[in-house]
C-alpha cells in the first residue's frame, strides 16, 4: 500500500485518489462547521454509510423520497474530498457531513462550534475483514493480497486514514462532550431500535412510532443492499470491480471466519497493549 497510489499528510496515508494535501490543509484551517451540522465521522468500514442513511431518513421522517434519488455522498457529503468539500460548502441550512478524518487533521472551526458528531466504532478485526474485501472490489489503492496482509499493514497503520489505534483512540477523547456522541456497529447492529432512538435524543428530534419504524426499515442492510444511491454502485466505473462493493454481509463477527486462532490471539494482546489505559466497557464487542 506504501506505493506511488498513497501520499502521507501529517504522518497519516491517504489514497492519491481522492485526496490531495492542499485541500486536507484547506479543510483544517478553511472548513467552517456550524453549529447545526451533524458530522458522521469513522474510521473507514466502522459502518459510516449506515448511520449516514439513519440520519437522512431521521430528518425525511422515514420517506425514501431522498435516499433513493440522491447519492449517499450528495445527501452527506465527505468534506475532505474535492466534490464532498465543494458540495459541503454549497448546502444552506443544517447539514449532514461525513468524514474519516483523524481528529488532529479535523476542521479547526469545530473546536469551537456546537456543530454535532457522531463517532462509530467498530471491532477492528472486523473492519479489517471488511476492508480487505472492500479494496479489493474497489481499484482505489494497491489491493491487498490476503486477510494476513491486510492485518500486517493495518497493525503498521499503513492503511487509508493510518492507525486504527490512534483515531479511536484521539476521538474517544470527546467522549463526555455534549455535541459528541460515541456509538458502535455492534450497538447499532444488535438494538438497532434503541440505538436509533438514543441517535434521535442526541439530535433533539421527536420521531413519532410509525416514523420510527419506517427509518429502520428503510436502512435495513437489505433495502440498502437495493438502493443504487447507497449501495456505492453509482461509483464511477473506472473505480470498480464489483457492482455492489459497499453492502457485503453486514454482520458482527465476521473475522472469525478469517483470522486464525493465533492471529486473533496476537491481536487482542496488542490491543490491551494499546487501549489498557481506557476502560473496557467503551469496546462493546468480546
Ligand atoms: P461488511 O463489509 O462487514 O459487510 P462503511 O460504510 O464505513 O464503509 O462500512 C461498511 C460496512 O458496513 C460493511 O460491512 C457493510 O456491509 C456494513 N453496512 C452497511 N450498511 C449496513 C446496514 N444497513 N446494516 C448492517 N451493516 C451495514
Amino acid at each position: 500500500i506504501m506505493s506511488d497510489d498513497t501520499f502521507w499528510y501529517e504522518g497519516t496515508p491517504f489514497p492519491r485518489a481522492h485526496y490531495s494535501p492542499e485541500l486536507l490543509r484547506k479543510v483544517q484551517e478553511e472548513f467552517v462547521l456550524k453549529d447545526e451540522d451533524v458530522v458522521t465521522v469513522t474510521f473507514p468500514k466502522s459502518g459510516t454509510n449506515w448511520l449516514i442513511e439513519i440520519l437522512c431518513l431521521i430528518r425525511s421522517k422515514g420517506d425514501t423520497k431522498w435516499v433513493q434519488s440522491v447519492p449517499t455522498w450528495e445527501r452527506s457529503p465527505w468534506i475532505e474530498t474535492k466534490p464532498g468539500f465543494a458540495s459541503a460548502n454549497k448546502k444552506e441550512g443544517p447539514r449532514l457531513l461525513s468524514s474519516h478524518l483523524p481528529i488532529h487533521l479535523f476542521p479547526k472551526s469545530f473546536f469551537s462550534s456546537k456543530a454535532k458528531v457522531i463517532y462509530v466504532i467498530r471491532n477492528p478485526k472486523d473492519v479489517i475483514v471488511s476492508s480487505y474485501f472492500f479494496w479489493n472490489s474497489i481499484n482505489w489503492i494497491e489491493k491487498p493480497k490476503s486477510v494476513e496482509q491486510y492485518l500486517e499493514w493495518f497493525l503498521e497503520g499503513k492503511v487509508p486514514y493510518g492507525s486504527w489505534f490512534d483515531h479511536v483512540r484521539a476521538w474517544m477523547s470527546m467522549r463526555e462532550r455534549e455535541n459528541f456522541l460515541m456509538l458502535s456497529y455492534e450497538e447499532l447492529k444488535h438494538d438497532t431500535e434503541r440505538t436509533v432512538e438514543k441517535i434521535c435524543q442526541f439530535l433533539g428530534k421527536k420521531v413519532e412510532p410509525e416514523e420510527l419504524s419506517l427509518v429502520l426499515k428503510n436502512s435495513s442492510f437489505e433495502v440498502m443492499r437495493e438502493n443504487k444511491m447507497s449501495n456505492f454502485s453509482l461509483l464511477d466505473e473506472c473505480y470498480l470491480v464489483h457492482k455492489n462493493p459497499l453492502m457485503r454481509k453486514g454482520i458482527t463477527g465476521d473475522w472469525k471466519n478469517y483470522f486464525t486462532v493465533a492471529q486473533a490471539e496476537a491481536f487482542d494482546e496488542l490491543f490491551q497493549e494499546k487501549m489498557a489505559d481506557l476502560p473496557r466497557e467503551l469496546f462493546p464487542w468480546e
